[in-house]
């Protein structure tokens, strides 16, 4: 059998750095190749082999698929909601020519598999608000919701018609402290740890009562890897999985750092990125995941909360239990 070889595109970012790391764990450094627009991230220098690569080049993309005989893909570049609004057609581009890419060389290089991330931002308002099902009512308002949603048919399309084994998953909110967040509107829930650590205090961006669904980023991690493992007939969903982790608002989380960091001051100030956080679902149904490849999330809120605090980089050497 083929040993596997790994091109993680977009992998200096908050997902990427990470999910390089974890598939270094599984096959071996030499096996995964970093690459990115921008340089390699610091917490994967020297963990294995990195090249500068544009997704958008697809010529220099193919070379490179061919050169180090790569067998997957996970693709991770994109513009996320916050960003894309302000670059609408920026964002709809990356977002649909940088995976059409990938489709296309994975389909002529007959790679084994594919892994590309879709969004709860698929959902818009017309969605339901509380435990949003795996299919439903989908129109989204955001360029990023517009953008996941082609892209999941895209996929399925290319796994119906040509027989790629594309995988996905619809993240919610990911909050995790080794890699900074890249312009989503759920980044607060990552800003808010670092100003708590380091100011005691921080002005929100999104109303108290806004919830939405969240996910820390082990568990981000797991379910990514968990999906890739399955069996193939046990996919059922070839557009994207509703996947849960936790649904909590700004002042949840602002309680939850509380227990521990009791001065901490939480202040609102929302601005344009409240009207995307209002136009997605509150929570999740990801019972479809759980049935099909056995999902089951592992963090709530507190226990999230006291793994960023102990293992954040502005911890200096505090211990909260
Ligand atoms: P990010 O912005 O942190 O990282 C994206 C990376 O892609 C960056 O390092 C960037 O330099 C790189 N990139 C941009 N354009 C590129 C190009 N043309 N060629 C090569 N690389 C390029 O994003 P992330 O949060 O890590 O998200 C990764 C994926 O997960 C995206 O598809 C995103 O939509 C999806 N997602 C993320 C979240 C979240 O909360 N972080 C939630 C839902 C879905
Ligand atoms: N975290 C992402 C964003 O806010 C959701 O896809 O854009």
């Amino acid at each position: 059998m083929q040993k596997e070889k790994i091109l993680v595109i977009g992998a200096s970012g908050q997902i990427g750095v990470e999910l390089t790391l974890a598939l270094r764990n599984i096959y071996g450094n030499s096996q995964v190749i970093a690459s990115d627009l921008r340089e390699e991230n610091p917490l994967l220098a020297g963990t294995g082999p990195y090249v500068s690569l544009d997704v958008m080049n697809k010529e220099m993309l193919h070379v490179q698929v061919i050169r180090q005989n790569i067998t997957q893909i996970y693709l991770l570049a994109a513009m996320l909601s916050a960003t894309g609004e302000k670059n609408p057609h920026l964002a709809w581009h990356l977002n649909m020519q940088g995976l059409l890419n990938v489709l296309d060389i994975a389909r002529e290089e007959k790679l084994s598999k594919v892994y590309w991330p879709s969004s709860i931002a698929v959902f818009g308002p017309t969605s339901p608000r509380r435990l949003c099902p795996q299919h439903t009512v989908i129109e989204p308002t955001t360029v990023y919701g517009i953008s996941k949603y082609a892209g999941e048919f895209w996929c399925n399309y290319y796994h119906k018609r040509y027989g790629v084994d594309v995988r996905s998953l619809r993240y919610p909110g990911l909050i995790s402290y080794k890699s900074l967040p890249g312009g989503g509107t759920t980044d607060y829930a990552v800003e808010i740890y670092q100003e708590a650590l380091l100011h005691g205090k921080y002005n929100c961006y999104l109303s108290s009562d806004t919830y939405l669904p969240m996910m820390y980023m082990p568990d981000a991690l797991r379910a990514t890897l968990e999906l890739m493992e399955a069996p193939a007939d046990a996919i059922t969903i070839r557009t994207s999985y509703n996947v849960a982790g936790m649904s909590f608002s700004p002042a949840e989380i602002g309680a939850s750092i509380q227990k521990h960091l009791p001065d901490f001051d939480l202040q609102y100030k929302p601005d344009y990125r409240q009207t995307i956080a209002d136009s997605w679902p509150q929570s999740i149904d990801d019972s479809v995941a759980r049935n099909d490849w056995g999902w089951q999330p592992a963090y709530d809120i507190d226990r999230m909360t006291v793994d960023m605090l102990n293992n954040h980089p502005e911890n200096k050497g505090r211990r909260f239990q």
